[in-house]
């Protein structure tokens, strides 16, 4: 392979402990936030870590809790290349060991050390490396728990469909055993036609084929039609979802998630300041954990996680209709249900059907409230034996020792069997979120924690009460 420039400056360390590839191709491990640097003598640099930044600090607390997992990031030659930094990014943020990959071509779309930059690794370009001691295609797919081409090109689908080698990316997918993940980006035209059909076919014969799109909307010629690159983050949350152990296979989830919101009037409504992360970290942990997953969601823009059945509601009424049926009238249809949806205590006694003005003359209004059904506990004082297992969140704005009472007292009053309890400053609106699990086992302080790893222990402590382990 041809040399790889030294950095222009030391780049901030990567977040993640990092691996370099030895003369076998075997990975030779840096301890966390000591990345290796690729120099132009194909010496290893090694940084210092920085403690200051928090993305390091929550990277490495999701890394000492998921197993490291390596993808080959695959960049083919399409305008869309330069997306593939934001796949990078996102992958090393989940903790995913990247080793980047280009094709000629992607080299006239996206600068090399960009890649290297961002992974802290040497950008993969040829075979014919000879400062390589082994066979680089082979060491590489020795390594990669999935090979990931984002963007892939027409050609290089065609290449791939015939079983070509004749370059590095081709050779390493067909060297590997792996699942292998394309992105397609073209234009719409080229995606349709008959050859791309035939090879998309091709392709798909193979059980470790997944497409990873190609999307609806507009080109880089301006034109619109399938043919657009998936976006970098489903094209991450895809990826993570094949890589991650299926330990929850089998079980039915009952997930609810954000705000609801109590109509006034058609332009007036009470509601609260949950976000629905929390929620919506839930389903997406627990689908890519093999579980099926219906999440009902108060209104939120967040995007549905990969393989999640969402369902839509608005007031807490409607959740509770929608909890009902997912769960059925026996509440048999769920393995588990999940309430981090923050519920409207109350909802205005009257809903009017037009917007309400103002009277003259008035200088206060009065507005009566009606008590919400208590989703939680209704399910809880209908169920009959331990199943579904019923987790619940208390979000308060005492101290600790307060939170915990209140805590307990939802655990008996509601009949649940767990209740994660936090404060609303630590939680809403937040990526991460302090939290303790309360049981009548007792309580477990969690510390600190990115609100996906929370889903994660919340999830571990459901399976063990499920499934024993
Ligand atoms: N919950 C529910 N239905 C409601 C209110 C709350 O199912 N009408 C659920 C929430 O989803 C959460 C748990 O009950 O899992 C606790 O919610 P929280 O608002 O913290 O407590 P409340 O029971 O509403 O009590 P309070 O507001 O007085 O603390």
């Amino acid at each position: 392979m041809t040399g790889q420039p030294p950095p222009r400056r030391p780049a901030p360390t990567s977040p993640l402990p990092s691996f370099h590839l030895d003369a076998e191709g075997r990975g030779v491990p840096v301890p966390v936030g000591l990345a290796p640097r690729p120099t132009g003598s194909g010496e290893i640099l090694e940084l210092e870590p920085d403690p200051e930044d928090q993305t390091q600090v929550a990277s490495r607390k999701h890394l000492e809790y998921t197993r490291r997992s390596t993808v080959a990031l695959c960049v083919a030659g399409s305008i869309a290349a330069y997306k593939a930094a934001e796949v990078a990014r996102g992958l090393l943020e989940a903790g995913v060991r990247v080793i980047p990959v280009m094709t000629q071509a992607a080299e006239e779309f996206l600068g090399p050390s960009t890649l290297s930059g961002l992974t802290g690794e040497p950008v993969r370009k040829t075979m014919w490396d000879p400062n390589f001691p082994g066979e680089m295609h082979v060491a590489i797919a020795r390594q990669a728990d999935a090979v990931l081409i984002a963007p892939a090109t027409a050609d290089l689908i065609s290449r791939l469909a015939h079983g070509r080698a004749d370059d590095l990316v081709t050779a390493l997918a067909l060297v590997s055993e792996k699942p292998l993940l394309i992105a397609p980006a073209m234009h719409p035209s080229m995606w349709a036609h008959p050859a791309t059909r035939r090879n998309v076919a091709a392709l798909d014969a193979d059980a470790r084929t997944e497409w990873l799109g190609p999307v609806d909307g507009p080109v880089a010629s301006g034109d619109s039609g399938l043919g657009r690159m998936m976006s970098p983050a489903q094209i991450v949350e895809a990826t993570l979802f094949r890589l991650t152990s299926k330990d929850l296979a089998g079980l039915k989830l009952v997930i609810t998630a954000g705000p609801t919101a109590e109509d006034l009037d058609p332009v007036r409504y009470l509601t609260n300041r949950s976000s629905g992360k929390m929620g919506f970290a839930l389903a997406r942990r627990a689908a890519a954990r093999g579980a099926t997953v219906t999440l009902i969601a108060g209104p939120s823009g967040l995007p549905t996680p990969h393989r999640v059945k969402r369902v839509d509601v608005r007031s807490a009424i409607a959740m509770r209709g929608a909890v009902w049926q997912a769960l059925g009238p026996d509440l048999s249809m769920a393995d588990a249900l999940i309430m981090s949806a923050a519920v409207s205590d109350f909802r205005p006694a009257e809903t009017h059907a037009s917007k309400q003005k103002k009277k003259k003359g008035e200088s206060a209004v009065h507005l009566e409230l009606t008590l919400n059904p208590d989703i939680l506990a209704e399910i809880g004082h209908s169920r009959q034996g331990p199943r579904p297992m019923l987790v619940g969140f208390a979000v308060e704005t005492d101290s600790d020792e307060k939170i915990l009472g209140y805590a307990q007292g939802k655990l008996a009053d509601k009949r649940v069997d767990v209740v994660v309890a936090n404060r609303a400053s630590d939680s809403f609106g937040r990526g991460d979120n302090r939290a303790m699990l309360v049981s009548s086992a007792g309580v477990e302080a969690l510390g600190v924690l990115p609100k996906e790893t929370l889903a994660d222990r919340i999830l571990d402590r459901m399976r063990l009460n499920l499934l024993g382990k």
